[in-house]
């Protein structure tokens, strides 16, 4: 049950239709904003910022006080679980992240499950310190990145691969794979509880490479894991909502809204409004789902596809976003043109 106080963007998770629509931005607090830049520069590197309270507290509140958005992310990374969980990760400026990988004969486990969950505190205190800070109309948004899509970083080595090394894993080295699937679900399953009792409102699960797969390997290394990794946080007690991105899963993504009991789905850029109409109960509230690519070009054609999102899904709970992350080159103007639009006509 919600109540007045409830945080809009929670009221859509819970199924109800909000206007204006809550909106947030995947990857919103980072290189697109100057005070984060600011707050980059005093950190000895990536990791340490991550690892960091009062600082990352601080860069997940800074869009949201710039742009006042609905919804905080909290401020870390996909790859800490594999920097928990005992792999080398580092974040090589203008390269991105650098990860030790792992072999087919290597269990990925190095260290248990609750020593791998508590090299994470940091993260946790950043957590209560947001939610303490955020104001009661506000969703704080905590995460990890979905099996496979952390999975591959630990087979592959780094991301912009072809993929091709974790993909043929997963044909030759079928049970090295699921050992290293279930050691992620088992360690993200802590990791997002943890989350949700220091004051996370809802989880997000990224699954940002799940594109490309064969619909046969799609329920194998993405609807599945999703799944279990979900039944698992709710098995741990965990009751906030949960939103899924399967980023990519095309026609791929009715079975995935059947199999995995999900409160919200992230859209990415390629799928159609209308196909997701069709196949996407509206019980599930739609986030996504506009090309941050025309964020950076803004003008007209940003302006026309943020309205066309808006009025597919005028009749159901959404929560406006992008399809992928927003990029360091946008201009804040540009976001601050679409806050507007989505704005328009309200109180
Ligand atoms: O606003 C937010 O969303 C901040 C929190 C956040 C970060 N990474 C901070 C970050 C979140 C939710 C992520 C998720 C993440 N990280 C994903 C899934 C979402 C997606 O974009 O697909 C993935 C695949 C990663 C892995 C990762 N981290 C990459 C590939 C890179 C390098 C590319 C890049 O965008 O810089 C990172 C680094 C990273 N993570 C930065 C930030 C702010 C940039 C680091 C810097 O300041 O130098």
């Amino acid at each position: 049950m919600t109540t007045h106080q409830t945080p809009k963007l929670l009221r859509v998770l819970a199924g109800e239709r909000q206007d204006p629509v809550p909106v947030w931005m995947m990857r919103q607090a980072g290189r697109h904003l100057p005070e984060y830049l600011d707050l980059r520069a005093r950190a000895k590197d990536f990791l340490d910022f991550c690892y960091s309270p009062a600082m990352a507290a601080e860069a997940t509140l800074q869009p949201v006080e710039r742009y006042d958005m609905d919804g905080a992310i909290l401020f870390a990374d996909i790859l800490l679980v594999l920097d928990a969980m005992g792999l080398d990760v580092t974040f090589e400026k203008g390269v991105g992240p650098i990860v030790e990988t792992v072999s087919a004969d290597e269990a990925l486990r190095r260290v248990p499950v609750e020593t791998a969950a508590q090299r994470l505190a940091p993260v946790y205190d950043t957590v209560s310190r947001v939610r303490d800070r955020l104001a009661p109309s506000k969703a704080l948004i905590g995460f990890c990145g979905a099996p496979w899509t952390v999975a591959l970083y630990a087979i592959e080595g780094k991301g912009g691969t072809d993929k091709s090394t974790a993909r043929i894993w997963a044909y030759q080295h079928a049970e090295a794979l699921d050992r290293l699937l279930d050691d992620l679900i088992e360690v993200s399953a802590h990791y997002l509880a943890r989350q949700a009792e220091a004051g996370a409102d809802a989880l997000m699960l990224f699954d940002s490479w799940a594109e490309g797969l064969p619909d046969t390997v799609f329920d194998r290394l993405i609807t599945r894991p999703n799944a279990r990794l979900i039944a698992r946080i709710r098995e741990l007690g965990v009751t906030v909502p949960v939103i899924a991105f399967p980023r990519g899963a095309g026609t791929s993504l009715p079975a995935f809204v059947q199999s995995v009991t999900v409160n919200g789905i992230g859209l990415d850029t390629a799928i159609s409004p209308a196909y997701v109409n069709q196949v996407v109960p509206k019980t599930i509230a739609v986030q996504g789902h506009l090309d941050p690519l025309l964020l950076i070009a803004g003008g007209t054609a940003m302006e026309d596809r943020v309205r066309e999102i808006l009025a597919a899904y005028a009749d159901r709970p959404h929560i406006f976003n992008l399809g992928h992350g927003i990029r360091p080159e946008t201009p804040i103007a540009h976001v601050e043109r679409v806050l507007e639009i989505l704005r328009e006509g309200a109180a």
